[in-house]
């Protein structure tokens, strides 16, 4: 638009596979959708592999490549580091791009541990920069209404917020023994990977949980060697076996500061659940339903509905009422997972150039990793734990 500042800012991406291709995806797309004021420049991707990040950053559309994170990291023409590698990668890169001035945006969980975490919250706290971390399923048209609802008191007092997060990609007893399933690389198993973003869900939506009694579960205990190959595929080497050192599947029960009462369950052992990401939430004037795989849409109940016609009924969130649908097409045309990854960044970007934290950040990813690790600790003393925030 004439006379409308445009702000360029510099992305620069470690990682490139099935983060990789989803958060590039959101910077290609948010200026479509979302106009051009703020226009990410997708300026350089590292990965360790020559010809593969080659390859990848022009599949991507990114405009050059490093061999190592570093040189990324000190390049001047750069303003955000995006970091979309595993876990056990997270800190190191963090805490480096913090100290170089950048602006991160980090995929979850945080960290392997809550020491680790809190360390990265001290480090761009200390330098001053915007930070972000990838709890992507908030940016769900049906779950910002969500919270509208429940902001505008429509729920009334919450009783119940109830999760679960169904995956069943390593069923297979041959499926590799990827970086998912070592605790080094990974922190934990489902409880990290799937059940991290439950937890955010449900402080996004209820709020803090100060208690937890969890157990965690590892059903197949070796696995052939190999590693991810892009999406959540994996590519068995069968040279040896080895020991899974995370958990396939955890339940645990909340107690929230609100008296809210939680109950988790997240496990990639579902088998016929791909990505059944769904809570359900029951207040004292209504109740909410969300199924990842069904995203447009959210189930609502009022008590306050005529007797005879009350029910659950579902709505479609694609109207100009419902965050960010308006940016898309006319009502009931959907939008699909991809979208929610362009919504985050917009909130990411817009930080960066209006100079506010947006949310989720490094302050949500340790309080996620405090309810990680209280679950584990709960899990091996057999006892309720307390949330150490
Ligand atoms: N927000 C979500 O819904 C979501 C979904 C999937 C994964 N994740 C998170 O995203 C991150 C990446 O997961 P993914 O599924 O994209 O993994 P992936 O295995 O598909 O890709 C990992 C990338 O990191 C690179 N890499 C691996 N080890 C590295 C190292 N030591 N140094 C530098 N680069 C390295 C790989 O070459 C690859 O490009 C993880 O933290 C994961 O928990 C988030």
């Amino acid at each position: 638009m004439v006379g409308v500042a445009k702000r360029e800012i510099r992305i620069g991406m470690i990682g490139y596979q099935f983060m990789g291709k989803a958060h590039s995806h959101a910077y290609r797309d948010l200026p479509f959708f979302f106009g051009t004021e703020i226009k990410p420049v997708l300026r350089a991707v590292s990965g360790r592999k020559e010809e593969a990040v080659k390859d990848a950053a022009e599949q991507m559309g990114w405009e050059s490549y490093e061999t190592d994170w570093r040189k990324l990291i000190e390049r001047e023409d750069i303003d955000v580091v995006d970091i979309v590698t595993p876990n056990h990668t997270h800190a190191e890169i963090a805490i480096a791009a913090a100290k170089a001035g950048k602006h991160i945006i980090t995929e979850k969980p945080l960290a392997l541990t809550l020491e680790e975490a809190r360390e990265m919250l001290q480090a761009v706290k200390e330098n001053n920069v915007k930070h972000m971390i990838c709890h992507n399923y908030r940016f769900a048209p049906a779950v910002q209404f969500a919270k509208k609802l429940i902001e505008d008191g429509k729920l009334g007092h919450i009783y119940h917020f109830r999760a679960n997060y169904l995956q069943d990609f390593i069923m297979d007893p041959e499926f590799p023994l990827v970086w998912r399933l070592k605790k080094e690389v990974s922190g934990s198993g489902a409880l990290g990977d799937i059940g991290a973003h439950s937890i955010d869900l449900a402080r996004f939506l209820v709020g803090e949980i100060t208690e937890v009694v969890g157990t965690m579960e590892t059903f197949i205990k070796e696995r052939p060697a190999g590693e991810m190959a892009g999406g959540l595929k994996g590519q068995a080497d069968n040279s040896e076996y080895g020991e899974v050192t995370v958990d396939d599947a955890v339940a645990f029960i909340a107690k929230f500061e609100s008296g809210t009462l939680g109950t988790f369950e997240a496990t990639r052992f579902a088998g016929g659940n791909r990505n059944k990401n769904k809570f359900e939430i029951n207040g004292e004037k209504g109740s909410l339903r969300w199924d990842m795989e069904n995203m447009n849409t959210l189930d609502v109940y009022f008590a306050e509905d005529e007797a005879g016609l009350q029910g659950f009924r579902t709505i479609s969130c694609t109207e100009e009422e419902h965050p960010y649908a308006g940016a898309y097409w006319p009502p009931g045309h959907i939008i699909g997972y991809e979208h929610t990854f362009i919504h985050l960044i917009h909130e990411f970007l817009h930080g960066i150039t209006g100079n506010v934290q947006p949310a989720p950040n490094f302050e949500d990813g340790v309080k996620n990793q405090a309810i990680l690790e209280a679950v584990e600790r709960s899990s091996n003393s057999r006892k309720w734990e307390t949330v150490r925030n």
